[in-house]
């Protein structure tokens, strides 16, 4: 299991909102005619998240950041593991059993030019949500759609309700994305990659709103990302992916600033940055492709990279090794002997 940080938000610990144990989401897939297998994208994932907490899931494209997000909230069948949110294992639950939660838990996708409906105005598209919910009456949709509307700073409110996405730039539609998950008053966003399609102009931005949602709104994220320097500034604490797994699990500036397994050391070296003497480092990027998942290797999925892997490192999968209550490595250099 990993990680279950006790944060430390304005105001002392915080209860515990989602807590993910041994998740695994392996899709079936074919092939060949007579041969079937399983794309083991979310292979053994643990983590817990506190009420107005953000946890980042860093990893490279294909690690299952998506998967996990979309199982966490359930759009995507869990294989095995279990998903319990405030106290209630929701793993199995029936759809006509997680309106409540469907209510509670919402996703801003990556793409904010696909994930809106382009043939609807602003206000419609907030207004859909309230309506599946049975928020009734009008004037007091009106209201909730005025508000989320200010609450993410498209200003005047009325002309942007009026507007349809085309209308708009990439960072307005991820605001209305964001307003179409607050109409809801969640208590958990799923938020996948939601600067990274933007002008680089409005990223600060968006973080910064959606950091300041939280503080209002006791919201908490799971942030999903490639961008360790975002991650730093945006989450509490950090959950690295490699190839379906956990590696390490840690308060976000220890993580950056003192990465324990060899692949996050490799992913912060790899950031480029524009100090001349840094790109040496860019050298020590271990050379190749992360396994295939329908097929992977025993023992350490990063074994093939890692310029630190022993004999069992193939053998053997990684332990779990707990340095202490907030941090938590995958791998056997930490093992005692
Ligand atoms: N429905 C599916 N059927 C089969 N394989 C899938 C399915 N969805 C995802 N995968 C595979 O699962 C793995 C993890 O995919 P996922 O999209 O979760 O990664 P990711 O970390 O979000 O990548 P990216 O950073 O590119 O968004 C990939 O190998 C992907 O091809
Ligand atoms: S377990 Fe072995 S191969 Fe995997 S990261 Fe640690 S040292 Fe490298
Ligand atoms: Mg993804």
């Amino acid at each position: 299991m990993a990680s279950s940080a006790g944060s430390m938000c304005s105001g002392g610990i915080n209860e515990v909102l989602l807590k993910i144990e041994d998740l695994r989401v392996w899709f079936p897939v074919k092939i060949s005619a007579f041969r079937r297998g399983h794309v083991k994208a979310v292979d053994g994932v643990s983590f817990t998240l506190r009420e107005r907490e953000t946890l980042a899931i860093i990893g490279e494209s294909g690690s299952g950041k998506t998967t996990l997000g979309r199982a966490i909230l359930r759009l995507v069948k869990p294989t095995s593991g279990r998903i319990v949110y405030r106290g209630t294992d929701i793993t199995y639950a029936k759809e006509r059993d997680l309106k409540w939660f469907r209510r509670e838990a919402q996703m801003i996708f990556q793409d904010p030019y696909s994930s809106l409906p382009p043939m609807m105005p602003v206000y419609r598209i907030l207004e859909e949500p309230l309506i599946i919910h049975g928020v009734r009456g009008r004037e007091r949709r009106y209201k909730i759609i005025m508000k989320a509307l200010e609450d993410v700073k498209l200003s005047p409110p009325e002309e942007f309700a009026s507007k349809y996405p085309h209308q708009l730039s990439g960072g307005q539609r991820q605001r209305v994305a964001i307003a179409r998950a607050l109409v809801l008053r969640p208590r958990l966003i799923v938020a996948d990659e939601p600067v990274s399609m933007i002008d680089v102009s409005s990223r600060a931005e968006i973080l910064y709103l959606m950091k300041s949602l939280q503080e209002r709104y006791n919201i908490s994220y799971v942030y999903i990302t490639h961008d360790i320097a975002t991650a730093r500034y945006f989450a509490h604490r950090v959950l690295v992916m490699y190839a379906g797994r956990p590696c390490e699990v840690g308060p976000a500036d220890q993580v950056v600033k003192e990465p324990l397994h060899p692949y996050t050391q490799t992913l912060i070296e790899a950031v480029p940055e524009p100090d001349p003497e840094n790109r040496k480092r860019l050298r020590n990027v271990p050379s190749g492709e992360p396994p295939n998942l329908l097929d992977p290797p025993p023992g350490c999925r990063f074994a093939p990279r890692c310029p630190l892997a022993v004999q069992r490192c193939w053998r053997e999968d990684p332990p779990m090794i707990r340095l202490d209550s907030d941090r938590v490595v995958f791998c056997w250099i930490y093992a005692k002997k």
